[in-house]
């Protein structure tokens, strides 16, 4: 289970982007936080995994605190979070097969990562994560020459390479079509399910958060103003997440009239 408790962030001196943030988010389940644009989702992701330092709290870990680890402690937990972006960040020259390899670096030793020295048993295992997000004839394509769903995919193939407790999401499916939103959260929902994997992912589409999410967290100005099962969410708390979007748009709309 993931666990963060009271986390503060404040940027520069007086920017306080997370308000004593507590949530929690279940293996199993897929954990979606939703969110006015610059309310601090991508400020959480990128702190539970320590990419940026907060200022206290506790992020907790199946039990161990995250941001009281040392370097090659958070080397190692870091090797069992996964993180999906909404550009893939995937190294586009290479093949979809070399991409998900890659997922095993942190496993590995500096030379045998420099040297790109993979086992048969790994290849073997990308290829079937790569067959099991639906792209098996696709290994020894190029990158770029895939579409975005597509490479979605290849990033969840690339973060189940490193054999995962949690992947972190941040707006996976904000560049894709309908169709290809579909396939990546339908495979995301797979894997929480069938792995007991914590997905947990920031999304500006409601409607996809309430019909794929189980549990629903709600921020506002760097407060969570709502956390409960997704059956929950009524207008009444939606408004209550969007409360400042639709003040500024009352105002902006105001000034403008
Ligand atoms: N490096 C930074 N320096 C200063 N302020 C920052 C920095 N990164 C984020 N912020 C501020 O912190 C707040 C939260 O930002 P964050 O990116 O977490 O929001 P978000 O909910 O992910 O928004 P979006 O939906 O637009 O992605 C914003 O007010 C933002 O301006
Ligand atoms: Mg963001």
């Amino acid at each position: 289970m993931l666990k963060v408790n009271q986390l503060d962030k404040t940027y520069g001196q007086d920017k306080h982007s997370l308000k004593s943030v507590s949530f929690t988010a279940q293996p199993g389940e897929v954990t979606a936080i939703i969110g006015p644009s610059g309310a601090g989702k991508t400020t959480i992701l990128r702190s539970v995994n320590q990419l940026i330092r907060d200022d206290g709290g506790q992020i907790l870990l199946d039990d161990q605190d995250i941001r009281q680890a040392n370097k090659a402690e958070l080397r190692k937990i870091r090797h069992h979070i996964g993180m999906i972006f909404q550009n893939y960040n995937l190294i586009s020259p290479l093949t979809a097969l070399e991409n998900v390899l890659h997922g095993r670096l942190g496993a590995k030793s500096t030379l045998a990562g420099m040297f790109g020295l993979y086992s048969t048993a790994e290849k073997t295992e990308a290829l079937a994560l790569l067959a099991e997000v639906g792209l098996k004839d696709y290994a020894y394509q190029r990158c770029d020459q895939l579409s975005g769903g597509q490479q979605q995919r290849v990033g969840i193939a690339r973060a189940l390479m490193q054999h995962p407790k949690m992947i972190l999401c941040d707006e996976p499916i904000a560049s894709l079509d309908p169709k290809s939103t579909k396939i990546v959260m339908d495979i995301l929902r797979k894997l929480a399910r069938e792995k007991k994997l914590i997905i947990l992912i920031n999304l500006h589409q409601i409607d996809i958060a309430m019909s794929y999410a189980d549990h629903i967290i709600g921020i506002n100005d760097g407060a969570i103003v709502f956390e409960g099962p997704t059956a929950q969410v009524n207008d009444a708390v939606l408004q209550k997440i969007y409360r400042q979007a639709t003040e500024q748009k009352a105002k902006v709309a105001a000034n403008e009239a």
